[in-house]
């Protein structure tokens, strides 16, 4: 028996208890705000942008959003980070990625506060995660410990092979996966483009993490029976559907499937954890930043 993982469920149990922190909050004379910017003309980005406003209206959280002409110069985008960095009532900014290519994406990273960084991709709160005392974890490798914890999957011991070494995916994954604690202590492998013999390497593993960003690059054959998979890919491939496309992931389905004993389906598994763990981290900043305490899930 193959578990299909149904991440909107785990992702509904958090929110639903990150909107009792909300309400905490609140009382205590904080709303938690999060502000989202957005300068990119991209379908996809607007889509997850717009549904980050959807799971903080949800939950009680403020959304400030802005959007910024592609074409405007840097400065702009820096200069209104400069501003939601002085407003008291922003407890979290995300700038989506990517932005343009005139835009230095290390500079928006640096230029956000650490304290109001809810991706975790400033280089403060990379060193401290991977020093092992995180303020805040990325969003997609937290919200696959949360998966994995709600599935009662142990990765103490086990061998984890993470397919792809993005700053926002492979790379974060990897490192919480050898940390000491819970979601931790697994014998971790980073696979990527360069990477020889890739099925010798799955096929060896107890979980597999893709995270490539290649439509269904990951197949029954190269799995063994009762391994974890759990899928991060979200590709549009074109398709005879009223848009035109169709999500899959980096794992072809039907065939691991087969050999999975647990897996994550796309659309419908990692995703919502990932704006779940956005949430987790505006409340932890609206925490963080008003000095009241609140019970995180
Ligand atoms: N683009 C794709 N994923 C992400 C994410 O997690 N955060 C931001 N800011 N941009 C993204």
């Amino acid at each position: 028996m193959t578990t299909i993982i149904d991440g909107n469920a785990i992702a509904d149990r958090i929110r639903a208890d990150l909107t009792d922190c909300v309400d905490d909050l609140v009382a205590a004379g904080t709303r938690p705000g999060l502000a989202t910017v957005l300068m990119s003309d991209d379908d996809a980005s607007e889509t997850y942008v717009s549904m980050k406003h959807r799971a903080c209206a949800e939950m009680g959280i403020e959304n400030i959003h802005d959007e910024i002409d592609p074409s405007a110069p840097a400065e702009v985008l820096f200069e209104r980070i400069d501003e939601l960095n002085e407003d008291p009532s922003v407890h979290g900014i995300l700038v989506q990625m990517p932005v343009p290519d005139h835009v230095e994406k290390r500079t928006v990273l640096e230029r956000i506060d650490p304290l109001k960084d809810v991706d975790a991709f400033h280089p403060e709160n990379v060193g401290r995660m991977v020093a092992g005392h995180a303020r805040y974890k990325p969003c997609t490798p937290h919200g696959i410990q949360k998966i994995l914890a709600a599935e009662g999957i142990e990765t103490e011991g086990k061998d984890a092979v993470v397919v792809g070494r993005s700053d926002i995916v492979g790379k974060p994954m990897a490192n919480l996966l050898v940390q000491y604690g819970e979601g931790g202590n697994a014998t971790t492998t980073v696979c990527h483009s360069r990477t020889e013999n890739l099925a010798e390497k799955t096929r060896d593993a107890d979980i597999v993490i893709a995270a490539a960003g290649v439509p269904e690059m990951i197949d029954g054959s190269m799995l063994s029976d009762g391994v974890v998979v759990i899928d991060v890919g979200v590709n549009r491939v074109e398709a005879d559907t009223e848009k035109g496309y169709e999500l899959v992931g980096d794992v072809e389905f039907e065939s691991a499937k087969e050999k999975a004993s647990a897996i994550t389906p796309v659309p419908g598994g990692v995703g919502p954890l990932t704006i779940a763990m956005l949430t987790y981290n505006t409340v932890k900043a609206a925490s963080l930043q008003s000095g009241v305490d609140v019970d995180l899930p």
